[in-house]
């Protein structure tokens, strides 16, 4: 219960978030002419230390050369338990032109880690003059990370989007896995001699929703590793949606086309969720709080549900 009303997120498309290395320039015109909402060239764990300032200059010459259309244009740094991160946010906020729209901080494990890069994010800018303030996103992917959710979704005012990374998160917590996302093998209940697989990522997607709906932020699901599984890929997804999460990273173009089918509200949802209105304002005209649809219960809380639904198809359509 609270007096405060919950902030929105930002009121953008970011069904899908494709990704590629800095160090491989050949893909940047492709990834601009994908159906990605969101592009994330990366200077982290695609890019090999010996690549680090190659791939810097390459991504600030594409981000000024290239054109990235309505996307919105992100940056993943390297860590703040490497040497490379300073020079990424100096480089970047130095010679990249303001097409950039956001900066991604891989590995946070608690708020301070946002403060120091907002630090440096606003000497560089104010030095710079520059005029657009840039936008900050973080990635969930150690034990830290998440037993810190909430204060690290509440660190800055740039903070718009927050998304799992299975792999580090995997690795971090010790799970006896070497798989990226999805169904486990040995994560399983057994019911009379039948094996019910569960979802060992379900406790870190809700603690992120939870976190990103309270402050405003965008909730995303990370990287589906097997890009050769597409019906994995979109089981993965289908749950993050239904958690609340807006979307998905690519790891290879073919994702993108998945993921935006699960994070665009289907016709058949979107006419049901403006059916249920309908059948509210009906049931509000006879001073009626609840009523029947389809042979089941809808009241108030129940506009809210559908007008989630709704918003979200018309702000997609809109984009
Ligand atoms: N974005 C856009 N286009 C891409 C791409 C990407 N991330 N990855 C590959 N392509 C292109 C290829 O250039 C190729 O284009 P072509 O048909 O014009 O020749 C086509 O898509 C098919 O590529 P494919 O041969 O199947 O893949 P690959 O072996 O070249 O690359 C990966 C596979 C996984 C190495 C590559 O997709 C990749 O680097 N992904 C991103 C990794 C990353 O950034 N990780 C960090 C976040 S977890
Ligand atoms: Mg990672």
């Amino acid at each position: 219960m609270s007096f405060r009303i919950q902030p929105a997120a930002p009121a953008r498309p970011n069904r899908c978030q494709l990704f590629g290395p800095g160090s491989r320039p050949a893909i940047f015109e492709k990834m601009a002419t994908s159906a990605a909402d969101v592009i994330n060239l990366d200077l982290e764990d695609s890019v090999a230390p010996t690549d680090k300032d190659a791939a810097r200059a390459n991504i600030i010459e594409a981000i000024s050369d290239i054109d990235w259309g309505t996307k919105t244009l992100s940056v993943r740094i390297n860590g703040l338990d490497t040497p490379y991160w300073y020079r990424d946010v100096v480089d970047l906020l130095e010679q990249a032109g303001e097409r950039l729209d956001q900066i991604m901080i891989p590995k946070v494990g608690c708020a301070a880690d946002i403060y120091a890069v907002d630090a440096l994010a606003t000497a560089v800018e104010t030095a710079k003059g520059r005029t657009k303030k840039i936008n900050f996103e973080v990635i969930i992917e150690s034990a830290a990370g998440i037993a810190h959710v909430e204060e690290i979704a509440a660190a800055s005012p740039r903070l718009v989007a927050m998304s799992l990374g299975a792999a580090d998160f995997a690795a971090s917590m010790g799970m006896q896995t070497t798989g990226i996302g999805g169904t486990q093998e040995n994560y399983y209940m057994l019911h009379a001699g039948q094996k019910h697989w569960s979802d060992p990522w379900h406790w870190a997607q809700t603690a992120i929703v939870a976190a990103c709906r309270t402050h405003g932020v965008l909730p995303v699901d990370g990287p589906y590793g097997d890009f050769s599984d597409d019906e994995g890929f979109r089981a993965q997804a289908l749950r993050s949606a239904t958690l609340g999460m807006v979307g998905k990273w690519a790891i290879h173009p073919k994702q993108v086309a998945l993921a935006n089918e699960v994070f665009t509200p289907s016709e058949a949802a979107v006419a049901e969720a403006r059916e249920i209105l309908a059948a509210m304002e009906e049931a509000k005209a006879r001073g009626e709080g609840a009523t029947v649809y389809k042979g089941r219960l809808v009241d108030i809380a129940s506009i809210k549900q559908a007008e989630v639904i709704v918003r979200q198809s018309e702000m997609i359509a809109g984009r």
